[in-house]
């Protein structure tokens, strides 16, 4: 049987039935940011992997560290032992977040789980029995069980699990656009606040970007707010930066455009510049030590792969590459591109508005029902790109060529327009 059967028959991919609905691209490698195929095509990669390929495919940095690594020691478990690549990359993941108490885990929905979790028991030691979360309409926050809770009630698995999920909080997003009035979403957020303070552990939030739960971009002005109001009512504000961290928005970490400072921070994705399964759950010195010294203890929490010695030791090289490189420059590049490129877009009747930051170009559709349509074009053209729903978008590694990225831009923007004419 040709592997691709042996596909068809056994494997489930994500968000799909089995076998799959939707065509499936059979890759046979990778190599900086192109894609090649079984069948001899080549693509264009616009998608680094669903935001983690930040510095492409195949870098000889990263290769050699995991070479370096698997020799060394591949993994040992974590419970009981140190070792120096996870203190290593702690160290680093402190010193660029500012924050100080580092829990290496698996993926970004355990690292969330991680982060609730944390909360309550920081809530618990301090005496108060807070079990509820505040979250945004339209946010992203994993597959898992705690995560899927504080995602979007109506736009997201909430309605497919029923009862199964707990139930938690929800307050209206901020509104569209870095630039845009959010005082109607603060109004609503202070309310929230005032009427749950009581019973809510946290706030997590993704901070100026919702990703996967409509690429909505928001103002800086309503995460200084959100971290004013949990300051006020000794909420904790998580924020979830698995997406928006290391550079997509422009900066080392969303949060910054607010000039804050959250007390429990997520990582994933790029964390391992894309090589490896890693994520990171960083809190405040208060919270571990409250936590630590309390009758509670300890964090119960622990993942066979916490801290995985391949994957410290690509994320280790991935981090350094990046603050050795010119990432700020390269992604204002490509920040410059999407920008010029996307807004003769938004003349278009099919298309409800354009926006971009950083690494991230989007397009909203007024409706769904030509991803696929788009895709195909996309792809015949020797560009990847995965649009959901009515969102086609793009995310780039830092490392893409000028030429390769104008490709990418030009290709979408033909997709649309050729939509447009055929409908
Ligand atoms: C903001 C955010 N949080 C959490 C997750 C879940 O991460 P993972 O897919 O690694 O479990 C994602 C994944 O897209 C995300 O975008």
């Amino acid at each position: 049987m040709n592997w691709l059967e042996i596909d068809r028959k056994h494997v489930w991919h994500p968000y799909n039935s089995l076998p799959s609905k939707t065509k499936l691209l059979a890759v046979k490698r990778t190599d900086k940011t192109k894609i090649f195929l079984e069948d001899g095509r080549e693509l264009i990669d616009g998608m680094s992997s669903w935001w983690s390929a930040i510095h492409g495919y195949n870098h000889p940095r990263l290769n050699e560290a995991l070479k370096k690594q698997v020799d060394i020691m591949p993994h040992i478990m974590f419970g009981g032992i140190a070792h120096e690549k996870a203190a290593h990359l702690s160290k680093l993941l402190v010193d660029i977040t500012g924050l100080n108490s580092v829990f290496l885990c698996d993926s970004g929905s355990v690292s969330v789980e991680v982060a609730l979790k944390t909360a309550i028991l920081y809530q618990k030691a301090k005496g108060k029995e807070k079990y509820k979360f505040l979250a945004l309409n339209h946010a992203y926050h994993g597959d898992t069980l705690g995560a899927m809770s504080v995602c979007d009630q109506i736009n997201s698995m909430h309605s497919i699990y029923g009862s199964y999920l707990p139930k938690h909080i929800f307050t209206k997003e901020p509104e569209l656009g870095f630039d845009s009035d959010c005082s109607a979403s603060i109004k609503e957020l202070e309310k929230s606040f005032k009427n749950h303070h009581e019973e809510i552990a946290g706030f997590i939030l993704e901070p100026i970007v919702q990703g996967a739960g409509g690429m909505r971009i928001y103002n800086p002005k309503y995460l200084k707010k959100a971290r004013e109001l949990c300051s006020k009512y000794d909420v904790l504000l998580i924020a979830d930066e698995i997406a928006t961290g290391f550079g997509h928005t422009g900066k080392m970490f969303a949060c910054e455009h607010a000039d804050i400072k959250p007390d429990i921070m997520t990582l994933g994705k790029g964390l391992t510049g894309g090589y490896m399964t890693m994520a990171a759950m960083i809190t405040s010195k208060n919270i571990s030590d409250t936590i630590s010294n309390s009758q509670i203890g300890v964090l119960m929490h622990g993942p066979t792969f916490m801290a995985n010695p391949l994957a410290c030791s690509v994320a280790i090289a991935s981090i350094e590459l990046l603050l050795e490189s010119p990432w700020q420059k390269n992604v204002k590049k490509i920040e410059t591109i999407f920008s010029e490129n996307l807004k003769e877009l938004s003349k278009l009747e099919l298309v409800k508005s354009v926006r971009n930051i950083g690494a991230i170009g989007v397009i909203e559709l007024i409706d769904d029902s030509y991803a696929q349509e788009i895709q195909d074009y996309c792809v015949s053209k020797g560009v990847w790109i995965r649009p959901f729903g009515k969102l086609i978008y793009s995310i780039v590694a830092y490392t893409i060529s000028e030429n390769d990225l104008r490709k990418i831009v030009k290709t979408m923007v033909e997709a649309i327009k050729n939509v447009e004419l055929n409908n």
